[in-house]
């Protein structure tokens, strides 16, 4: 009894001094331990609807490697019952057992700290133990709740699963949550005989539950060393379709029953891709099974968790009947992104978040090489590089983008930088890092690179080593050139260079001077200050050489960082144009003198057009459009250039093109001159419409790239009411709508449905609207259900508009969480739409970040459509208004705000600058 009441007594002491604030303020953890195996229990409870959760325990060995008194490690969100926490040292005789005499935490950093009875003592391993519960929670992160509609029984079925990066490991289990932390895991799942338990690894052993009727423990084979973020595990009752691959691991594709007919696409292409990786990295994929699951809830578009690759339905399943080849595409894209990161991050992970780039950037690289060398016909890479190039160049030329390399302090930090910098931009430059290396010096340094750290963390400088030291050996580069100082100028600077070339036609040289390309007009020339060391390739109008992307000079920086001036010779005459940056192979501008563009100008507008290589066709659409945007170019020269599209029969440069005049359609459409440019889009248009053979579903004649250019174009055709495009599309709605069984039956061609819907609801009735509605919440294919919900929003009606909203924000609606930002883009982004969502945001803000939490992702993304229609100073001082008034709640946005605010500011000097000449050029060029 007296012994009783003495342990009840310490427990007391204990638990009283638990919620203490630890003095430990740093965002890294301390270096003193380091952890080499957990050991992770977790029993699911799906039973009861009303009360979710798990219950674990996890066992982490860990290392000492200086003396100490504190084991730190993240935890959050988790009740941990201290009165069982145990510690002892492994092995090394006499007293093994230590203790925990009280625990304090740091809610900045997400730290619980224990306090140690006796010093931990450098070179011992010591076992911790510490069980804990919590709710499978509803954010998407961390270890939570999903759940789909049983068709058959019209039930709902519950399932789990994890999403642990870039920081909620902490949030299911204690752990060392950081990315240096490699250690090896082995899970034991504990969940009822109805469902099926997965992990990163393949099954070991199944065992009963020593209490619970009907429950098992399955126990998963040890892991490689891994980082804690790409753990994962679920406990669902999915069906799986198996892959065949000869000598391969054991791949299976996995999904809610009803879907699992749409798992054949991903589950043919994932073994492909992975297969092409093994031989292109020169590694076999190191686990013995990879599973990719479709998960009706995720926050994100897909995550690469080692051997357990989870996805959003939309990511994975791809239905024939529904689909559309660009939803295959993408979904290609996303399965060869993945898989990309098994090497890229899975197997050599960055040290530190501030090289998430090197994860990101190589993934999306890598990705389309993948995709390319399965389905060569989709020329994905070209489209890859130009969305990559279009999209970083955007936010980029703003003074508050930031460089490639980014520190790190908080978690809302590192949320901020999986963003079009480390995405594209990072893949942007690898690009042209392979392009200037060469196939050979390029793969030999990264494989190089892998094996070197394989298992291992690794920074940017550590890739330029193995990069360097491949380039000098196959040659590829001068002795006296290295990859970091060429790199680090495109990697830790902000920004990049417009390059000016200005041509001596009688010496035939040209001058080429850089400075960094800025989008605010007003920032003066001698504050555009940044040197990048820029391969230059070029080629002339009698040369015509588009293959050889090597450059044939430098510019090269000083050693104090300011840029050297560059002289190109043997150059031709005045009657030659030359054009730098050769497939785009490197992310910079370039602008010419106007003789050089009028000489450009000639051949776009000639038969001769299609001697400019494709790529470098969309270079000059994108460059001379946006330099017109910021003001270093005329409209008169830029619709000079854009006139050539009424022969361009390629979908690159037509993506380049309709990006760019999408930007000046938001602004003109409300404006008293838009019919002009209207007049104007249809005069491009109409012939390649025509070309195309308009609405007609033609498909199955056409090759690959014709469909998805169809695609694009009829999209905007119907826009701007080319030809007959309206009626056309409302008469397939009419005739879908007409069907006895509209779920069933479908006469809209897939590749149309985009253009098809948005414009029968555009042009149609509260029934139209309703009938899309149903179709929406019936549909059982991820795709067609993101097709409509991004086409709901093309509505003219603001009451209906406003209903559409709400529903998307309805936690009990149809719309789950994850797709109510498409709803949300989908309004905002239409005329009508545009004030709508802005009160609805204004007004609803602290309920919409409450609704996002803990995602300032999905927050974030919701303000660049938005902004992007701010032009006029009156709305900028309201949006700015708004923003200082909900600061507090607007945490983790502060990037995104500073971003939105500094666009919305050149959105009005664009008025202010273009606005009284757009219209003179545009008349000239009808
Ligand atoms: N590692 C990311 C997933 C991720 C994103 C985790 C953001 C945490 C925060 C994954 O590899 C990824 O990049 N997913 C993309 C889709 C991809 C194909 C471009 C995404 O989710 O947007
Ligand atoms: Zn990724």
């Amino acid at each position: 009894m007296k012994w009783f009441l003495w342990v009840a007594l310490v427990i007391s002491l204990d638990l009283s001094s638990a919620n203490s604030i630890s003095s430990y303020n740093h965002y890294r953890l301390p270096a003193a331990l380091r952890p080499q195996k957990y050991y992770l229990r977790i029993l699911t409870e799906l039973k009861n609807p009303d009360d979710l959760r798990f219950t674990g325990n996890v066992q982490i060995v860990i290392k000492a490697l200086q003396n100490t008194r504190n084991i730190t490690l993240h935890s959050k969100n988790l009740t941990i019952d201290e009165s069982q926490i145990t510690l002892r040292q492994i092995g090394g005789g006499g007293k093994k057992d230590n203790c925990v005499s009280s625990t304090s935490v740091n809610p900045a950093h997400d730290y619980y700290i224990l306090h140690t009875c006796e010093e931990l003592l450098a070179g011992n391993v010591y076992i911790l133990c510490l069980p804990f519960s919590a709710d499978l929670n509803r954010q998407l992160v961390g270890y939570y709740r999903s759940s789909y509609k049983d068709a058959v029984t019209n039930t709902t079925r519950w399932l789990s699963a994890t999403q642990f990066e870039p920081a909620a490991a902490r949030k299911a289990f204690p752990c060392f949550d950081e990315p240096g932390f490699k250690a090896s895991f082995v899970v034991t799942l504990g969940y009822h005989t109805q469902f099926t338990g997965l992990s990163n690894m393949p099954v070991k052993e199944i065992k009963p539950h020593e209490t619970l009727p009907n429950y098992i423990w399955c126990e998963f084979e040890e892991s490689v060393p891994m980082s804690t973020y790409l753990l994962a595990y679920s406990v669902n009752d999915f069906s799986f379709k198996p892959s065949t691959l000869p000598n391969g691991a054991l791949f299976r594709t996995w999904a809610r029953p009803n879907a699992i007919d749409q798992c054949d696409y991903a589950a043919e292409f994932g073994p492909k891709v992975l297969q092409y990786y093994e031989q292109f990295f020169g590694i076999k994929f190191p686990l013995p099974k990879i599973d990719q699951i479709a998960l009706p809830d995720f926050s994100a578009g897909a995550m690469e968790n080692w051997g357990l690759v989870t996805y959003r339905e939309t990511t994975l399943l791809y239905s024939p009947n529904h689909s559309s080849l660009s939803d295959q595409q993408n979904l290609a894209n996303v399965i060869a992104h993945e898989l990309a990161h098994q090497w890229f991050g899975n197997l050599v992970t960055m040290k530190w978040w501030t090289d998430l780039w090197l994860n990101e950037g190589f993934a999306t690289y890598v990705a389309g090489l993948g995709v390319q060398e399965i389905h060569p016909d989709w020329q994905s890479q070209d489209k890859g590089i130009l969305t990559a190039l279009i999209t970083s160049f955007r936010l980029d030329s703003l003074v508050s983008s930031h460089p490639i390399s980014r520190p790190i302090q908080m978690v809302a930090e590192i949320e901020e930088s999986f963003d079009a910098i480390s995405y594209q931009k990072g893949s942007a430059v690898l690009r042209m890092m392979h392009l200037f290396m060469g196939e050979e010096s390029f793969r030999l340094g990264l494989k190089e690179y892998l094996k070197l750290y394989t298992y291992k963390n690794a920074e940017q400088d550590n890739l330029w080593e193995s990069l360097t030291s491949a380039a000098h050996q196959v040659g590829a580069l001068a002795g006296h050139y290295n990859i970091k100082t060429i790199m680090d100028s495109w990697t830790l600077q902000t920004g990049y260079p417009v390059l000016n070339v200005t041509r001596d036609y009688s010496a035939g040289t040209a001058r080429l001077t850089q400075e960094r390309y800025l989008r605010d007009s007003q920032i003066p020339r001698s504050e555009r200050v940044g040197c990048w060391w820029v391969p230059v390739s070029y080629t002339t109008q009698a040369e015509k050489d588009f293959n050889d992307t090597a450059p044939k000079a430098w510019m090269e920086c000083s050693q104090t960082g300011e840029s050297v001036p560059t002289t190109i010779d043997l150059l031709p005459g005045p009657e030659e144009w030359v054009i730098l940056n050769i497939q785009l192979s490197t992310p910079y501008k370039a602008n010419y003198d106007a003789r050089n563009w009028q000489l450009l100008i000639d051949t776009l507008n000639s038969d001769q057009f299609q001697s400019i290589h494709v790529i470098n066709r969309a270079q000059l659409v994108e460059d001379v459009l946006y330099f017109a945007w910021t003001g270093e170019q005329d409209y008169g020269t830029a619709l000079q250039v854009t006139n050539y599209l009424q022969r361009e029969r390629d979908i690159i440069p037509w993506k380049s093109a309709l990006d760019n005049l999408k930007l000046l359609n938001r602004i003109l459409r409300q404006t008293p001159n838009f019919g002009l440019f209207k007049g104007y889009m249809k005069k491009l248009l109409t012939p390649i419409y025509e070309h195309l053979n308009g609405t007609n579903d033609t498909f199955s004649s056409m090759q690959q790239n014709e469909v998805l250019l169809k695609t694009l174009v009829v999209n905007v055709a119907c826009q701007y009411h080319v030809s007959d495009c309206v009626p056309q599309a409302q008469s397939y709605f009419r005739r879908w709508r007409s069907e006895p069984d509209p779920d069933e039956n479908n006469p809209v061609p897939p590749n149309l449905r985009s253009t098809v819907y948005c414009t029968a609801i555009r042009e149609g009735t509260e029934e139209d609207w309703d009938f899309l509605w149903t179709r929406f919440r019936r549909s059982n294919v991820g795709s067609e259900r993101q097709t409509i919900l991004s086409t709901l929003g093309c509505s003219k009606e603001v009451w209906i508009l406003q209903r559409y909203l709400e529903r998307a924000f309805d936690p009990k609606g149809d719309i789950r969480r994850q797709d109510s930002l498409l709803s949300f883009q989908a309004v905002v982004s239409r005329e009508q739409g545009f004030p709508v969502a802005k009160s609805y945001l204004m007004e609803h803000v602290d309920f919409m970040v409450e609704y996002y939490y803990p995602q300032t992702r999905s927050m974030a993304r919701l303000l660049p459509p938005l902004c992007e229609q701010i032009y006029t100073a009156n709305d900028l001082n309201e949006f700015r208004a708004f923003v200082n008034k909900s600061q507090q709640s607007l945490k983790g946005v502060e990037q995104a705000i500073q971003q939105s605010l500094e666009a919305m500011v050149t959105n009005v000097q664009w008025m202010d600058r273009n606005y009284p000449q757009i219209f003179d050029s545009l008349q000239r060029n009808l």
